[in-house]
């Protein structure tokens, strides 16, 4: 089993390139979609998905993306890992605006959409080891 105690999960890892992006956001939508999720919902888990992806792309500067799905009844529970650069300071990198790569567009907002579109986040990383983001949502909460 891929995540003990899910009703459902399901793991890929895949290159660090930026065309996997897309493809990350994609696997997430088709794997909730037993849950029935609102357009609004797909939005924002894509957009908090593909926020962290890039991240452990752009910043994590690892050979490979993990990402591991899962969900009890309405929960989904979202994992991006990069075993990468790490982050020396955690806190500091989840303030708006904070940002070691300032020519990037919308820079600085990464940890900040994640925030503002799922129901909780969790950063774990360290510096030489890499870096894991995990993401909450309640799915299809106002469906019933
Ligand atoms: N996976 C990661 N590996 C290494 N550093 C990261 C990672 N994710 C985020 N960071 C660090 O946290 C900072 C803030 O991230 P974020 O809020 O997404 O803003 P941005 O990506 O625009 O810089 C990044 O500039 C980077 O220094
Ligand atoms: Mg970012």
């Amino acid at each position: 089993m891929i995540h003990s105690n899910a009703d459902n999960s399901m793991r890929i890892v895949f290159e660090a390139k930026s065309v996997n992006e897309a493809f990350a956001r994609m696997v997430v939508a088709g794997f909730i979609m037993e849950l029935d999720p609102t357009m609004e919902e797909i939005d924002d888990i894509k957009t908090a998905v593909s926020e962290a992806v890039t991240n452990a792309i752009i910043h994590g500067e690892a050979k490979e993306v993990e990402m591991l799905c899962s969900y009890t009844e309405r929960e989904l529970t979202v994992e991006i890992m990069d075993k990468g650069v790490g982050i020396e300071n955690v806190q500091q990198a989840m303030e708006p605006f904070y940002t070691t790569k300032p020519e990037m567009e919308r820079s600085g907002m990464g940890f900040a959409f994640m925030e503002a579109f799922m129901d909780g986040l969790e950063v774990w990383s360290r510096p030489g080891e890499g870096t894991k983001v995990t993401m909450k949502k309640v799915i299809g909460g106002c469906n019933e």
